[in-house]
This record gives structure tokens, C-alpha cells and sequence, in this order.
């Protein structure tokens, strides 16, 4: 088939650049500089970057902004966000500093618990296999031994090992079920070596005791690390006397609280809802995990799930008004790491840790969700206030002069005359239009 390759990772970057151009961008004469044009000059430093994947042509920037004013349990940071979405590095800011001067927001964490499992297929009695599970118990953890020792020297390890049936679910369906503590490491090398193990012990005990016994059979079906961690979680929370909740837009403050804890109960009932409400909670979220190296699939994965862990896709966010007081907290599962991965390699990561005081994982956990709790007041707080779009499309306005190749100058004028105008597609070109054909004239 024409357009296909063997042997694509084997050449040398600038060959699969050539390759690349030569069959699928050849309409485009600027596609080879476009890709080159974002090469750091610095080749060492590039060296890295391309070798942190396989078949690297070049780089993909994401801003990194920042959110100061954040005041978490007493102590201020501000926050590294890599993110290409306009106007949630602003309104996160704003939300900090909103709670910058209501006490801040507290946090902590509800529990570091990883899980891994060795799914297998098996076709006995379930009896007999619960026994030679007991019986070999303690095998399996010392075969482990020379993988966890030095984890267990620093306080983490295995917590936990059960056999479950899953045979109600899918017939013959078990499992080896792990805990794991990984402490500041995400954990996932660590959790896939140690279950690969299990898997290997687990066999070579069953191959062992089934040579004794009648035809059953055993097959491990795979083994990983799960992303739905229900039991490393974070709470982040911000409260204050509802009077306090005033500002300059003059809303009445028991109105705007009564409003903000509507649309989070909504949010609480209404799935369609939820997912929107909880992409802007992740909006935060995968900034700083970005920005710190994490990664972003597994939290994306594991908070969906933890928001669908009771039957019906629901908000991560609550809010009430008790006595008085506004009280606005978030629930997140965030398995995250301060140590390993790309944390000591990618020198942005190691300067945003460093930003904020390198964190351990747990306070890196607290300071996510955080992140999270802010940029959901935000989105919801101009949800059922002034709208979206109005700071939205503030925040958009330069993409669309830089669309429309606005120079220094006309983007002055633009944010100036946009500050008394409604922004929008429509009126930025007829306002650039109208400047350009003054200019001419
Ligand atoms: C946009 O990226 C995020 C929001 O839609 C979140 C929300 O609706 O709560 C503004």
C-alpha cells in the first residue's frame, strides 16, 4: 500500500521528517520549518525531549501560566498550569484570591491506597482454590519480597492481598487483588513489576498443586495496576459566613450562595450536567498535573469513575449553606507523584515542583484538588452570575486578533475598545475591519 513504512522508528529524525512531508504533507512547502521551527536550539536539552516518546519529529508547546494567591492550610502558593484553553489560568487566579481573604482553602488527604489486580481464569472448585490461596499466601509476599523491601524501608509496600471471585460476573472470572502505599511515587512500575511477580509465583503454585489434583486449569490473563483508586483521595474545601460572599458585582450574597448551591445540586442529580461540571474541575486539575509531570489520562480516568461510583454520574463538588455558612468542598481520587517518572528529567517539571516547595505526593494531591475546587467556583460562580461568555470571550479576544494578524498596535486598541464592548467573532473582525480601512484612507 503506498503511504505505508517498515522500519519508521529506525530512521534518523530528520529522515522521518523527510518521510513524512514527502507522503502526507506535500501540499505544504512550510511543513518541514513549521516542525523544525519548534526544535529547541539547545541539543542536549532536545536530545531529551525526543527520547521521552518514540519517533519524536519535534515539540508541542502548552503555555504554562500561573495562578498566585493560592492560600492552602495557612501557607501561599502559586500554582503552575500548563493548559492551551483561554481564561481558566484567570479565573482560577480569581478564585484564589476571592478565598485569599476568606481563610483560604483547606485540604487533606482521606487515604494513598494504589490497587493492582491479576485477573485470571480459572475452572475448579472455588473452595479448593481458596484454600491453596490461604495456604500460599504467605509464599507469594515473600517471592515479592525483593521487589518491595526497599518501598516497605520507607513506610509503603503491599497493604493488602485477597483472592476474589468475580465468577457471578463473568464465569470462572477471579482475582488476586493488591493494596499497595507507593508514598511519593505514582507507583505505576512499581505496582506492574510486583503483579507480574504475583502472576509468575501465582502459576508456578497452581502448576505445582494441580499436578496433584484432578484437571483444572489456570490462566492468567493479565495483570496491571488499576486507575479507578477510590481510596486515594483528597478533600479541598472553602468556607465562609454567607454575608462574606459579597462582592463588587453587587449581587446580594444569600442569593448568589442560595444560586451557586442550585446549580452544585444539580450537577448532583443531573449527569449531562455533571460531566460539564466536572471537565471544568478537571479544566484545574490537568494543568497542575500536567505542569508537574503526572499523568493526566490516569487522573481523568480515575476521577470519572470515582464520580459515577455510586450508580449515577454525579458532581466531584458539593456545596451547602449550614448556619449561615458557605461551605463548598471537592472529593477526588488523585494518584499522583512527586518522585520518578519525568519529575527529576523534564527541567520545567522539576522548577514547577520546586515552585511549590516540592511537595510530597500527598500535599501535591492536596494542592491538585485545590486547583480543582477554585476553577469550579469560578466556572460556576460566573455560570449563575454574569454567564460564561462575557469573561470568556475576554480571554479569547487575543486568539482571535492573532487569527486575524492584529499588530502591538491594533491589539491595543482592540482590548481598549473591547473593554466597553461585547466581545465576539462577529465584532472583532467588523472592529478590526473598521480600523484597517481607516488606516488606509
Ligand atoms: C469550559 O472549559 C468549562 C465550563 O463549561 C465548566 C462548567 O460549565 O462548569 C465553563
Amino acid at each position: 500500500m503506498s503511504h505505508t513504512i517498515q522500519g519508521f522508528s529506525k530512521l534518523s529524525k530528520e529522515e522521518k521528517i523527510n518521510w513524512l512531508t514527502q507522503n502526507f504533507l506535500s501540499q505544504n512547502p512550510q511543513a518541514e520549518s513549521i516542525l523544525k521551527q519548534y526544535w529547541n536550539t539547545d541539543s542536549n536539552l532536545q536530545q531529551l525531549h525526543d527520547e521521552f516518546i518514540e519517533n519524536t519529529v519535534t515539540n508541542y508547546y502548552l503555555p504554562l501560566g500561573i495562578a498566585p494567591n493560592f492560600v492552602i492550610n495557612n501557607k501561599t502558593f502559586a500554582i503552575p498550569m500548563a493548559i492551551e484553553e483561554s481564561s481558566v489560568v484567570a479565573a482560577a487566579s480569581k478564585a484564589a484570591k476571592f478565598w485569599m481573604s476568606r481563610g483560604g482553602f483547606k485540604a487533606e488527604i482521606l487515604g494513598t491506597e494504589k490497587i493492582g489486580q491479576v485477573h485470571f481464569i480459572y475452572s475448579g472448585a472455588e473452595s479448593e482454590l481458596k484454600a491453596l490461596f490461604e495456604a500460599s499466601k504467605a509464599e507469594l509476599l515473600a517471592d515479592l519480597k525483593p521487589l518491595t523491601q526497599s518501598m516497605e524501608k520507607r513506610g509503603g509496600g503491599i497493604t493488602g492481598l485477597q483472592l476474589i471471585s468475580k465468577t457471578e460476573a463473568l464465569e470462572h472470572y477471579y482475582q488476586l487483588h493488591v493494596t499497595f502505599e507507593t508514598l511519593d511515587a505514582m507507583g505505576a512500575n512499581f505496582i506492574n513489576t510486583c503483579l507480574e511477580q504475583l502472576s509468575e509465583s501465582w502459576q508456578r503454585i497452581f502448576a505445582s498443586w494441580s499436578s496433584k489434583t484432578e484437571n483444572t486449569t489456570l490462566q492468567v490473563v493479565m495483570s496491571i495496576l488499576s486507575n479507578y483508586v477510590p481510596g486515594c483521595v483528597v478533600r479541598a474545601e472553602v468556607n465562609c459566613a454567607v454575608g462574606e460572599l459579597s462582592e463588587a458585582d453587587g449581587i446580594d450574597p444569600q442569593e448568589f450562595a442560595e444560586k451557586f448551591v442550585q446549580a452544585v445540586r444539580i450537577a448532583e442529580v443531573e449527569p449531562y450536567r455533571a460531566v460539564t461540571h466536572n471537565k471544568g474541575i478537571m479544566n484545574g486539575i490537568d494543568a497542575v498535573v500536567l505542569a508537574t509531570g503526572n499523568d493526566f489520562r490516569a487522573i481523568e480516568a480515575g476521577a470519572h469513575a470515582y464520580a459515577a461510583k455510586d450508580g449515577l454520574y454525579s458532581s466531584l463538588t458539593h456545596a451547602e449553606i449550614s448556619n449561615d455558612q458557605f461551605r463548598f468542598w471537592i472529593e477526588i481520587p488523585l494518584a499522583l507523584g512527586t518522585v520518578g517518572g519525568l519529575t527529576k528529567l523534564h527541567p520545567l517539571v522539576k522548577l514547577n515542583l520546586e515552585m511549590l516547595g516540592n511537595p510530597s505526593a500527598p500535599q501535591l494531591m492536596e494542592i491538585i484538588a485545590v486547583a480543582g475546587l477554585a476553577q469550579n467556583f469560578g466556572a460556576v460562580k460566573s455560570l449563575t452570575t454574569t454567564g460564561i461568555q462575557k469573561g470568556h470571550m475576554k480571554m479569547h479576544l487575543m486568539n482571535m486578533l492573532n487569527l486575524l494578524e492584529a499588530t502591538k498596535t491594533e491589539k491595543e486598541q482592540a482590548i481598549s475598545h473591547f473593554k466597553t464592548h461585547k466581545v465576539s467573532h462577529n465584532a472583532v473582525q467588523q472592529f478590526m475591519e473598521g480600523l484597517r480601512n481607516t488606516v488606509e484612507k
